[in-house]
């Protein structure tokens, strides 16, 4: 990946061709693009939106964490949960198809502390993968958890791109243990901070976990989006410093400063 210059740049509108569409659980797909121009502006924690129809039904693009670029190849990966018709639609698109897609948009992720512990649930890891290779010195540990059987592939998948992953299954079939709270540290460290993403279950137990450090605790929100490019209020925050858009505002948030987020 090369050197992330972390600016806000333009989001613009491509069509880009489908490399990949693979399923690596019966709900998880992994999706490749090639789409140079976004492969070479992306940063670690950017997003982008995907239509999943040529017309206006649905009118909403679906907005997806970037989870993997090759600048050189000039490729963009994201990795998505089939939850509704949207992602129903894009499931569709096979290898050789197009796909419209807006993007790059959101906060680049950035960290004052000097080790970030990551926990994530289910395909919440995806919005993390690229600041997790790009910043290796940064990262302390990295915990995931998924339902276990029939889960095998996409957890191989996310082993190759995150070799030191701490995998945790429901069903204890496989992985370190039935569950990543056993094991996430007690306490977090002076210098270090804890990022996580999830389903809305996950982001509780987490809050839980770390009731008496909730400053240490921060959460990147799967809100749902408009515009992707502040104009909409869509995806507001509320916050203990005021609305904050997902999109164009802030990136990942501080536990005990949320006060209400739609999920
Ligand atoms: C910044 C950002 C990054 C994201 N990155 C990823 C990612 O990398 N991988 C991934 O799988 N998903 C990601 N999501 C969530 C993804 O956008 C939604 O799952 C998707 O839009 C659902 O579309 P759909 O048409 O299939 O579902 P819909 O038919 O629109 O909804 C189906 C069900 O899912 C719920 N839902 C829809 N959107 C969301 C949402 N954003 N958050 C919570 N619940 C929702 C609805 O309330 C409904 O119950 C991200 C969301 C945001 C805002
Ligand atoms: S999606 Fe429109 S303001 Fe964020």
């Amino acid at each position: 990946m090369p050197e992330c210059s972390c600016s806000l740049s333009k989001i613009k509108d491509f069509r880009s061709a489908v490399l990949v569409s693979e399923r690596l659980s019966e709900r998880i797909v992994w999706l490749t693009l090639k789409c140079p121009e976004l492969a070479e502006e992306v940063c670690p924690g950017q997003c982008v939106m995907l239509f999943p129809a040529e017309g206006m039904d649905p009118l909403l693009g679906r907005p997806f964490a970037v989870a993997y670029t090759d600048a050189e190849k000039g490729e963009i990966s994201i990795c998505y949960m089939l939850l509704g018709r949207g992602t129903e639609m894009l499931s569709t698109l096979s290898a050789g198809r197009e796909v419209r897609v807006r993007g790059p948009f959101g906060v680049p992720l950035k960290s004052i502390s000097d080790k970030v512990y990551i926990a994530a649930g289910g395909v919440g890891i995806a919005t993390f993968i690229s600041f997790i290779r790009s910043n290796p010195e940064k990262i302390a540990d990295v915990f995931l958890g998924i339902p276990g059987k029939g889960y095998e592939k996409y957890a191989a998948a996310i082993s190759e791109l995150v070799p030191d992953v701490r995998i945790f299954t429901d069903d204890g079939s496989f992985g370190e243990g039935d569950s990543m709270f056993k094991t996430l540290p007690e306490k977090i460290d002076e210098n270090a901070e804890i990022w996580s993403c999830g389903p809305p279950g996950f982001l509780k137990a987490m809050e839980d976990h770390f009731a008496e450090q909730k400053e240490k605790l921060y959460f990147s929100l799967d809100n749902r989006m408009a515009c992707g490019y502040g104009g909409c209020m869509g995806c507001v925050v509320e916050t203990t410093n005021g609305l904050k858009r997902i999109c164009v505002d802030q990136s990942i948030f501080r536990a005990d400063e949320v006060i209400s987020h739609e999920n």
